[in-house]
């Protein structure tokens, strides 16, 4: 069953019903200001830190689940309603929400009103803003009253929801007009306060949470608007909260737009106050004074417009396929920047105060973004190996709003520092920008102790080097790609964390997804060298990978696929001598990805396993069979029931991993098929089951072994957005960026015929046509760039601001 549909034309999805079988999100905001809204405006925003900067607030796990959020309430002559259903549920005549990139827009009828939201965090603008229109489609004259209502956060959310002694006596607000400050805590240490401002004349408001919703009422029934009547109240501590209030009367036929600014402003500590206590608003009344008309409104949305616009011509595919070339060119590069910005941070499924910036989170989201804004990815790079400690380990994470590493995790997870490799080298095949790997980075933050970010990438290779176990594998430490594989962890008391509890200094577990990795990434480092001229650096690289490899060949491998780990007693973990967990999906998909066991038939072996046994409908599960009971020497995997997440869910993540490997040993159908499981796209007809957003990825579709196989959970922010796209748009698609040029190297159905590719690549436009006359699923008979043959299959790197033809032919 469906609950709506894509509309290609506009970039959105247009949900019909405001019951979705859970919230279906948006993200408004591209770079500092960031808000989160579901189809029925429900959601919070804030500034770069959804912990330490939250604006609004919101209550997570909340019943009904989505609740609070920015409200506008409806008092028609006593009739009660919202135009986005929630919170006060009165049947509409009408409902549409529509999520495009960057905004969202939400109708809603009812009795002749019709009230339509959009919502959009304007491109450099640290600000939600909220346009209403309200048509009287009715015969006769309307007169009613309209309420906004936002609840504002005290600025830090996990204290914001835990030290009530405190903060039930700080808040403070300030009314001018049509604009309420919120500016709790700004008389001692903060330098920002809030701001919530109509761009028309109010006939009343409240600041006061009590005033407004009254002690025993909910948000379904604030008493001011029962009563169609605002208290004009002055929050003094206990929750303060934002209310405008119009008495209006439209016309038959008439319609009023009223725009709304929720800002934020920072000041300089000697521009703070205007007198004693009084905040200085001229910074917030320089951003109420770009959205005083519709017209600003409708500029600022063109220009977000033209920004994505911009950002989705790097890669436009033209197939027979709109499942496919929706996720292509829209939605997975759109779910690729939302994951670049917000990491793990905050989402339905993550409170925003839990975790900042993953390390390994982090590199691979970049993997899937660097093509759309190379200068942020350079940035963010630096700022992730500015994390990372002189013996190569590095902090697991970081707070984006102080960029210093996260003491409570620490390190010790011994897949991160390879994943930064893998980020640089993606970074500079997109640019050809080497001068990053000389840029002065510090170590573990300190700006008096830095080196360039090449011998931070030499401290990454070597970490694993230098962290070898009593088969010659990379050891653990605190876990690898898999947080939940918890072999030194030991755990038997409740609450300790699976992540942080236990020596991650163990000398004997190893595990062979990070040797996998080693030698999936290490090429990378060497080719790095060798552009440095050190080569003989760089045949040593090659020589421990080599090795590495061959060690994977004697310990890692079991016959048919590709072994887990051994544990901290030397024990199999992933082999068929195992009574649970025979077989795992991550070594299988990173070994042939690394091009391990093509050369003597493993690698067939390993995929032909994987379909045998992990392969579901809904994708494939990350091992079988699952655990049943807790193990203290296997850690959190076997903490899940069978099914969920780590522990056999199909963990979208690392389905692309096995996607990219069908490529390596060039089974393109194979792959298609596997990347058609877990897009969801091709997922709309069963959004009942699947329950969460059809435009985007989630982390996790229970498994075979769970109640409801199919059942999705953790949309929005997963490695499963940057990895997908890297799949179908390099692996399959075949458009890889490469140091020397565009490598064309398809591996697709053999029923394809063909398509296109527009690929802006290092200044200059590339015109691909792939087209396939033989049915053949891999190999390239030939290519000619501007009427010419060219030999090999790397296009050569114009830089010429120009377009060039480039026809492919396969077979
Ligand atoms: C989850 C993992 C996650 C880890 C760290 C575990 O409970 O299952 O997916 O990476 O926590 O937050
Ligand atoms: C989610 C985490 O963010 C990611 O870092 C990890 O690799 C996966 N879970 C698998 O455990």
């Amino acid at each position: 069953m469906r609950f709506g549909y894509f509309d290609d034309a506009n970039r959105e999805y247009v949900i019909e019903t405001p019951k979705t079988p859970y919230p279906w999100i948006n993200y408004l905001g591209n770079e500092s200001f960031f808000g989160l809204i579901s189809n029925t405006s429900g959601g919070y925003c804030f500034y770069k830190d959804a912990r330490l900067r939250r604006v609004t607030r919101y209550r997570y796990n909340n019943i009904p689940v989505d609740n609070g959020g920015r409200y506008f309430y409806i008092n028609d002559n006593g009739d009660v309603w919202t135009p986005g259903w929630m919170p006060v549920r009165k049947d509409l005549d009408a409902y549409e929400c529509r999520h495009g990139l960057g905004y969202t827009k939400i109708r809603g009828e009812r009795n002749g009103l019709s009230v339509s939201q959009l919502s959009f965090v304007p491109l450099k603008f640290d600000g939600e803003v909220h346009q209403l229109t309200i048509k009287n489609k009715s015969n006769g004259e309307k007169h009613f009253k309209l309420f906004s209502f936002i609840e504002w956060c005290l600025w830090n959310a996990w204290d914001d929801m835990t030290n009530f002694q405190r903060n039930f006596s700080t808040g403070e607000v300030e009314v001018e007009g049509s604009a309420i400050y919120h500016k709790t805590e700004y008389r001692e240490r903060r330098n920002h306060y809030a701001f919530y401002w109509a761009n028309t004349p109010v006939d009343g408001f409240d600041t006061d949470r009590e005033a407004f919703i009254g002690l025993y009422n909910g948000f379904d029934c604030p008493q001011a608007v029962l009563a169609g009547q605002a208290t004009n109240s002055i929050a003094h501590g206990w929750q303060p909260i934002a209310s405008h209030y119009f008495d209006l009367t439209l016309k038959a036929g008439e319609e009023k737009t009223i725009i709304f600014v929720l800002g934020y402003v920072e000041n300089p500590e000697e521009e703070k106050w205007e007198s004693l206590n009084v905040i200085n608003k001229k910074r917030a009344k320089a951003m109420q004074e770009q959205f005083k008309s519709p017209d600003q409104v409708d500029k600022a949305m063109q220009e977000l417009r033209a920004y994505w616009d911009e950002l989705l011509s790097v890669y436009v595919l033209k197939s027979d396929d709109d499942k496919l070339n929706r996720m292509v060119n829209i939605w997975n590069p759109y779910q690729c920047m939302v994951t670049f910005n917000m990491s793990r941070s905050a989402s339905y499924f993550e409170s925003g105060i839990g975790r900042g910036m993953g390390f390994r989170d982090s590199n691979q989201d970049l993997l899937g973004f660097v093509h759309q804004i190379p200068e942020r990815a350079r940035e963010r790079i630096l700022d992730i190996a500015a994390t990372q400690f002189e013996d190569g380990g590095c902090y697991h994470q970081y707070q984006p709003l102080t960029k210093k590493g996260n003491h409570d995790i620490g390190g010790g997870f011994n897949d991160d520092p390879l994943w930064l490799i893998l980020a640089t080298a993606a970074y500079i095949k997109e640019t050809g920008d080497y001068s990053i790997l000389d840029e002065q980075v510090p170590f573990d933050c300190n700006p008096n102790n830095t080196a360039t970010l090449l011998e931070h990438l030499t401290r990454s290779f070597y970490h694993v080097v230098n962290n070898l176990g009593p088969h010659g594998l990379p050891l653990i430490g605190r876990a690898d790609w898999n947080d939940c594989l918890n072999l030194n962890c030991f755990s038997t008391t409740p609450d300790e964390s699976f992540q942080t509890y236990g020596d991650p200094n163990g000398r004997v577990a190893e595990s062979i997804f990070i040797a996998g990795m080693f030698v999936f990434i290490g090429p990378e480092y060497s080719a790095l060298l060798r552009y440095k001229g050190r080569n003989e650096e760089a045949d040593k690289a090659d020589k421990l990978i080599e090795e590495m490899k061959q060690k994977i060949y004697e310990h890692g491998y079991d016959g048919e696929w590709f072994l887990r780990a051994y544990d901290a007693f030397g024990r199999k973990i992933g082999s068929k001598e195992n009574e649970e967990g025979q077989i795992f999906i991550e070594p299988q998909g990173m070994c042939v990805m690394a091009g391990i066991g093509v050369e003597n038939g493993y690698a067939i072996k390993a995929l032909d396993a994987v379909k045998e046994r992990l392969e579901t409908p809904y994708g494939i599960v990350l091992n079988d069979p699952p655990y049943q009971r807790y193990d203290k020497s296997k850690g959190e995997i076997t903490s899940y029931p069978p099914g969920y997440k780590e522990n056999a869910g199909v963990f979208c993540h690392n389905n692309p991993w096995i996607i990219c490997a069908e490529t390596v040993v060039g089974r393109g159908t194979r792959a298609f098929e596997l990347y058609k499981k877990i897009t969801p796209s091709y997922l709309q007809d069963i959004s009942d089951l699947h329950k969460t957003e059809p435009y985007v990825y989630s982390q996790m579709v229970a498994g075979k072994a769970a109640a409801r196989p199919g059942e999705a959970k953790n949309s929005w922010l997963t490695g499963t957005a940057a990895w997908t796209f890297t799949a179908i748009s390099q692996w399959i698609l075949g458009i890889q960026p490469d140091y020397n040029g565009l490598r064309i190297n398809p591996c697709i159905p053999a029923d394809w015929k063909g398509y296109t590719v527009r690929r802006k690549f290092r200044g200059a436009t590339y015109n691909i046509t792939i087209s396939n006359p033989n049915h053949v699923e891999k190999g390239v008979k030939s290519i000619t760039v501007d009427g010419k043959e060219i030999s090999g299959n790397i296009l050569p790197v114009f830089n010429d601001g120009k377009e060039h033809d480039v026809q492919v032919v396969m077979g």
